[in-house]
């Protein structure tokens, strides 16, 4: 068992900022938790960008350390659900939140936590998944639920060179749908391409400013990753029967809309809370993006960094700037 290990926390300064700094920790300052896991991978999710600048809806007390995934090797597990060397997911929950997360080498969390990896996935491509494609996943999961076919019609996804909306357009190529990718960076029309999409918009005709209680109808469906006025027109916008899943709030948390899509066009909103899935749900999706779901371009959309590049990466997070993964790989 090592002495220290590596972290990167998160600390207020009397003045009320925040800095994040490199530091050496011992297991014995990790929570008493039923498994310890040797850290090997962990990614950048935007819920880590905010507790890495003081968002105390996300993470109330500093010093802290972020990271929602989770990738590595079971050290310990008193409830003997698991045993040393196990390979394992830890996603969710409260990882990363109050409780010290995946940036750094060494988690303990509890062991109702933890999903066993499955055996077509790496650690590696587990954590290019990670928090981002399990949502991603678990919305596709909802609109098939809710009866969305193919053959309804195009689905659009919103925030679509992030790292959900990225392996939302990826999934839903996969699973037969047509794919309408919004974006604020119509540089990355390649990458949006080569994920699958097959009709590129501008990040403006989702974010319609006309005060319009409906528009003609433009997708069939939608995973939207943005909120605020772009789902609002989203809605607006879907055809009749459609379903929007709503899993994000980058653009606002807010939203104001007429009852118009739910009464005259029938649309189905989704709520998607990835965190709190139960586990046979969670497991399951976790077995079909190993298998039936899995995506063969993973490598493609994923830059992975060390633990001295991350701060950088959560700036540029913050800035709506990241296309894809950022995959953070532990020495
Ligand atoms: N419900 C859940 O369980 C769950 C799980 C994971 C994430 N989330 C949420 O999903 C959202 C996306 O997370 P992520 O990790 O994919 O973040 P991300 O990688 O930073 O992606 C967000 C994308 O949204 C677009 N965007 C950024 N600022 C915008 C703005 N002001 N207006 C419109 N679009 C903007 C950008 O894509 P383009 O440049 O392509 O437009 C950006 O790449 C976040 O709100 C996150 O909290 C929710």
């Amino acid at each position: 068992m090592t002495q220290t290990f590596k972290a990167l926390v998160v600390s207020e300064t009397p003045e009320g900022k925040f800095s994040t700094s490199i530091l050496s920790r011992k297991p014995d300052e990790l929570p008493q938790n039923e498994t310890l896991i040797k850290v090997k991978f962990s990614s950048l999710n935007y819920k880590d960008a905010l507790s890495a600048s003081g968002n105390k809806g996300v993470t109330r007390y500093y010093p802290h350390t972020p990271g929602i995934d989770a990738a590595g090797v079971v050290v310990s597990c008193i409830t003997g659900n698991f045993k040393p060397g196990d390979e394992v997911i830890v996603t969710g929950y409260d990882l990363g939140m109050n409780t010290p997360g995946g940036f750094g080498e060494y988690i303990s969390v509890p062991s109702g936590w933890v999903v066993p990896l499955p055996e077509q996935l790496s650690l590696e491509e587990s954590m290019i998944l990670g928090t981002a494609g399990f949502t991603a996943a678990l919305s596709l999961y909802h609109l098939l639920r809710c009866g969305q076919s193919p053959s309804d019609g195009p689905v659009l996804v919103t925030g679509a060179t992030g790292g959900v909306g990225s392996l939302a357009v990826a999934l839903l190529a996969n699973a037969g749908f047509e794919v309408i990718a919004s974006t604020g960076k119509l540089s990355q029309y390649e990458y949006l391409y080569m994920l699958g999409a097959t009709t590129i918009l501008s990040r403006d005709v989702t974010d319609d400013q006309s005060k319009r209680a409906l528009l003609k109808a433009r997708w069939a469906g939608a995973v939207d990753t943005v909120g605020g006025n772009t789902l609002a027109t989203v809605l607006k916008a879907c055809k009749m029967h459609g379903n929007v899943a709503c899993c994000g709030n980058v653009q606002s948390p807010e939203l104001h809309t007429t009852v118009f899509p739910f009464i005259l066009n029938g649309i189905t909103l989704i709520g998607v809370n990835s965190a709190d899935t139960p586990m046979q749900l969670r497991t399951s999706i976790w077995k079909r993006l190993a298998t039936s779901w899995k995506i063969d371009k993973l490598h493609s959309i994923c830059r992975l960094v060390n633990l001295e590049e991350l701060p950088l990466m959560i700036d540029e997070m913050l800035n709506g700037k990241i296309t894809g993964r950022i995959v953070l790989k532990h020495d």
